[in-house]
């Protein structure tokens, strides 16, 4: 096994990356050509292409199958199911289950994706065939996207620093099934805080987005004097992430703004593929 810190001086694609940028962020696109280009080098290596292909999303349905377990022994059932955002998986594994029963004659929640500000694919983005990485090396895939040439800005949720977003999130959100939102890094990590002191669970900075969501929905009931049972996903603890809490407790965590003319290009550069495929 071996660990690098994507972009690499390891790969080909990395290099060039670096020799453009030698202070380049990175991206999760990135990360994914030098994890491809490392892979078809080597007999003993295959690469699995995660978070935004559907068998990674089956796989991760268990989380809202048990959350119907769970409703159901609560004898209650969500009006409202939320999920941070990055490549889609683990929003799609809390609410596919209750989008199908939900299809299928149940009670229709709503479904509430949470992104960052900085990488906002389903609120920004085109839904487009395009790239899964950066060096384009996986197949094209129609979803929605900032186009495969947006670099995020350094934000800290590693996690949701992704151009794209899993096929079929992205349909569900074309057809109407799943609402997005996007907020800034820092009111996200202050609904997280709220949250490890109310419950003792320090969360991811990806997680702090759900956390948000779930948050702002509670206050829209507050505000209509209504009462709705909502369900978030807490995808991940942030035990690896203690340098991102100190910088927010140290007043050094400011929000990142992507950059519009940068988008724009990027959306402009998508792959030309007749709306008939
Ligand atoms: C804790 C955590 N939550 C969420 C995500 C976002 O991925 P996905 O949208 O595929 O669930 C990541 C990705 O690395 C993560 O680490």
């Amino acid at each position: 096994m071996c660990r690098l810190t994507s972009p690499s001086h390891e790969t080909v694609y990395g290099r060039s990356v670096l020799a453009k940028n030698p202070d380049h962020p990175g991206s999760l696109g990135i990360a994914i050509s030098e994890a491809v280009e490392l892979a078809v080098q080597r007999e003993d290596t295959k690469y699995a292409l995660g978070s935004v292909l559907n068998h990674v999303l089956l796989h991760q349905t268990i989380i809202g199958q048990e959350a119907m377990l769970q409703m159901q022994m609560a004898n209650d059932w969500p009006d409202v199911v939320v999920g941070c955002a990055g490549g889609g998986s683990n929003l799609a594994g809390i609410a596919f289950p209750f989008i199908g029963h939900g299809l299928r004659g149940g009670q229709k929640p709503r479904i509430v994706a949470v992104e960052p500000a900085a990488c906002p694919t389903l609120t920004r983005g085109k839904y487009a065939y395009d790239f899964g990485d950066t060096g384009h090396m996986t197949p094209l895939t129609k979803m929605y996207t900032l186009g495969s040439q947006f670099t995020p800005p350094g934000f800290h949720a590693g996690g949701l620093r992704y151009h794209g977003m899993a096929p079929l999130v992205s349909h569900c959100k074309a057809l109407g099934l799943l609402e997005a939102v996007a907020y800034d890094q820092v009111a996200c990590f202050e609904a997280g805080v709220l949250f490890a002191r109310n419950e003792g669970i320090v969360p991811a900075p990806e997680s702090n987005h759900a956390i948000k969501g779930a948050i702002e929905e509670a206050m829209r009931c507050k505000r209509e004097g209504k009462a709705e049972t909502i369900l978030f996903c807490l995808s991940g603890h942030g035990h690896f992430d203690m340098t991102s809490y100190q910088k927010y407790f140290a007043g050094e965590l400011t929000d990142e703004h992507y950059d519009e003319t940068e988008l724009a290009l990027a959306l402009a550069s998508l792959p030309n593929v007749p709306e008939t495929v």
